[in-house]
């Protein structure tokens, strides 16, 4: 006889008996939110920083909002107020757009508040431009401005760092745009005691946000970046803003403007613009910058890639060093294109060549210091790999673009007639690039030639880089010039590869 168990009785979930608490405690240093106080946050480790913060309860109905059809919304709303400087509203999309909030991150003494005051002094008649200030004083601001000649009527400034001060003073002066220089100086008593913890930054950071929607306004926020580059602060700081842009230098006096998020335009924009004695003055036409003028032979290691870098194509000398790894493991030492990528290419080129990669040390680096992100470096990279590993050269006259896919082969990248007439302009002879075109790509002005007739420029090249006289040598390049001069606009030719081994030969011959 033995006692039977009672199954017990399910539990049941019942949400409408579920009491939500109406108090919790939240960090004031990182936001961290608990049911219970706590002496310690267990998020961020602070000590005594958990305060009391009511949750939000049920919503009443609301009878004043509703929906309007999307016929009836006037288009003229969406309209872009321009920055008055080209390089910056073709990052931003083609201008500002009203009711809109942007980030521009940036290291120290890069740029940022000279770029923003001279775009304050370019709104001109659109409107009033207000300048905010937690690091400078009115009278560094107003020297900087006659430095720059960026001195404008339409320009106020406010030295301050409380955000309700700051809100306030916005109130008054109803500003077209406000700049506000930096978000991490700016705090709130309710945020917390401490300025720029992460939980200030987000604060503040929805606070003008919401402003510059309700005012059908502009803000930029100015926000410093750590080493690793990232925007010093959390990363939600960035997902309540519209644009999140961010300057970074690539040479001496060059600047670089990069979108990292846009949700009015593209997010792989660049903007151009060189730092001098009287502020930043616009480069429009960057396509050569990047380029290394040298007299006769290449060295080993170098290969010229015709990248898209937003919308604009940029032809850039990729370098690559190999030497032997004192621990015989492959390490990768590259900042401007993305080790991984590096690694991946060492790793189809020593499948597909038998070189030996994974016992050396790879350097890599792009000339200009241009960060480089797009897929079509892909063929470069691994042509000034092969080069410097073989200690090859490669022919003068040429420039690569194209994806490689892990088993070797070359994939379409956009534009690629585009590329190769860029290319050709700056005196390029030889374009090495995909066989096929992308899906829905239609070719203009351009042809693809067979590796075939590649193989006779390869045989070319070579016999001009067998020879070392300077004679030789200025005889090649006379032919190189004749020869671009003898493709009309509409034969320039690109070499249609079809596999990383197939531009090799291209490029070697044979033997490789
Ligand atoms: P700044 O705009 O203050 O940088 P950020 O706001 O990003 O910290 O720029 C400061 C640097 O720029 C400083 O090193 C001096 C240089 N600079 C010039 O070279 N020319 C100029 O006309 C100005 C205003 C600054
Ligand atoms: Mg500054």
């Amino acid at each position: 006889m033995g006692t039977s168990i009672e199954p017990a009785p399910p539990l049941i979930y019942d949400k409408t008996n579920m009491k939500k608490p109406s108090t919790i405690y939240r960090c004031s240093a990182c936001g961290h939110e608990e049911p219970k106080w706590l002496g310690r946050c267990p998020e961020c480790g602070q000590w005594n920083t958990m305060v009391e913060a009511k949750t939000i309860g049920r919503f009443e109905k609301d009878k004043t909002a509703f929906p309007v059809p999307l016929e009836s919304v006037d288009p003229a709303l969406g309209a872009r107020v321009s920055s008055g400087i080209l390089e910056l509203d073709r990052v931003l999309g083609g201008g500002f757009m009203r009711g809109s909030a942007v980030l521009l991150g940036g290291e120290p003494g890069i740029g940022k508040s000279t770029l923003l005051l001279q775009a304050c002094s370019k709104l001109g008649a659109k409107g009033k431009a207000l300048y905010i200030s937690g690091e400078e004083s009115a009278a560094q601001i107003r020297l900087r401005a006659e430095r720059v000649g960026a001195l404008s009527k339409q320009i106020e400034v406010f030295c301050g760092n409380d955000m309700h001060a700051c809100l306030s003073v916005m109130d008054s002066a109803h500003p077209l745009l406000t700049v506000v220089d930096s978000i991490q100086t700016v705090h709130s008593e309710e945020a917390g005691a401490v300025p720029g913890t992460p939980n200030q930054i987000k604060f503040c950071t929805q606070e003008f946000v919401e402003w510059a929607k309700s005012h059908d306004s502009i803000v930029i926020l100015v926000a410093h970046v750590t080493k690793d580059g990232m925007i010093a602060g959390p990363k939600a700081a960035e997902h309540l803003v519209d644009a999140v842009i961010s300057f970074e230098q690539a040479e001496n006096t060059l600047r670089v403007l990069r979108t990292s998020k846009n949700r009015f335009g593209s997010s792989d924009e660049l903007g151009f613009f060189l730092m001098g004695e009287s502020g930043l003055s616009e480069l429009q036409d960057p396509s050569g910058i990047f380029m290394v003028r040298r007299e006769g032979q290449l060295p080993s290691g170098i290969a010229v890639a015709i990248v898209y870098e937003g919308s604009r194509i940029l032809l850039a000398e990729v370098q690559a060093l190999t030497i032997p790894s004192k621990s015989g493991i492959m390490r990768v030492y590259s900042d401007r294109i993305d080790p991984l990528r590096v690694s991946r290419i060492a790793a189809v080129l020593e499948k597909q060549t038998r070189l030996d990669f994974s016992s050396q040390e790879i350097y890599v680096n792009v000339a200009g210091g241009l960060r480089l992100t797009e897929p079509a470096v892909d063929l470069p990279l691994a042509c000034a790999l092969y080069s410097a590993r073989s200690g090859q050269a490669l022919p003068e006259g040429c420039a690569l673009a194209g994806e490689l896919s892990l088993a070797g082969e070359i994939r379409p990248v956009r534009s690629m007639d585009r590329r190769t007439k860029a290319a050709h302009q700056l005196g390029f002879v030889r374009i090495i690039g995909p066989k096929a075109m992308p899906a829905g790509e239609q070719l203009v002005d351009v042809r693809v030639t067979s590796a075939g007739a590649g193989k006779a420029n390869a045989g070319k090249a070579n016999a001009g880089k067998a020879g070392s006289s300077d004679a030789e040598r200025a005889a090649k390049a006379g032919a190189a010039k004749a020869e671009a001069a003898t493709h009309s606009a509409q034969t320039l030719p690109w070499l249609g590869a079809s596999s990383l081994r197939e531009s090799l030969r291209i490029l070697w011959g044979q033997g490789t």
